[in-house]
């Protein structure tokens, strides 16, 4: 078996030194301070890391990522996160991207208990009530989940909305662009259902 740790310190060592001969200061300014455009609420998945699949370098995404990108009211994890981004490094744009195929809303979709993270799941089953007309007209079972996907998207930029620290940066005209996406592993793309150069419109929320 091939080992992973081994793998990976070695890339590093030649990762740091082929950034340092491509430019010298690469380090020094990253060094220096962030002044990150975006904040990127992402799922945990391995298949979608956010900066990735949109080439973001290095100190361009603030990113926080949990179990089917979700926004919960009594996180302080992601809140603080959250609040830093916007209060501190004043990003301009704050981006939800969900994905197609996601774990963690397949299982809140399911009757079976898995434990611990049922507490977590119950957000999207939250979701789940809240559409349940429109999610149960759409007779195929992949496309249902595709659905909530989107829709579990758009609620958590509805629970966005409803922060302190957003309202309070509307308050003051600076509340930062929001954003709904829906990455697509099995072609890479992205779908724009909310925002800026949306492709897809999702019916509002
Ligand atoms: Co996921």
């Amino acid at each position: 078996m091939e080992n992973f740790i081994q793998k990976y310190l070695e890339y590093n060592r030649h990762w740091a030194q082929h950034k340092r001969e491509e430019d010298a200061g690469y380090f020094d300014l990253l060094a220096g301070g962030q002044h990150p455009e975006a904040l990127i609420l992402g799922c945990s998945d391995s298949r979608v890391s956010p900066s990735v699949v949109v080439g973001a370098d290095l100190g361009e995404v603030f990113v926080h990522r949990n179990i089917a990108n979700v926004v919960a009211h009594s996180d302080l994890n992601f809140l603080s996160v959250f609040q830093y981004a916007v209060e501190v490094l004043g990003v301009k744009h704050i981006i939800v991207v969900g994905h197609y195929g996601c774990g963690g809303v397949q299982a809140a979709m399911s009757d079976k208990v898995f434990g611990l993270i049922d507490n977590w799941l119950a957000n999207i089953k939250d979701v789940m009530a809240l559409h349940e007309k429109e999610l149960n007209a759409i007779a195929d079972e992949h496309r249902r989940f595709d659905r909530l996907v989107e829709l579990n998207v758009l609620e958590q930029i509805k629970n966005i909305r409803q922060t302190s620290v957003y309202r309070k940066a509307l308050q003051k005209g600076a509340a930062p662009e929001l954003h709904g996406w829906v990455y697509n592993f099995s072609t890479g793309l992205i779908n724009v259902i909310f925002g800026q150069g949306v492709n897809s419109p999702a019916s509002a929320v």
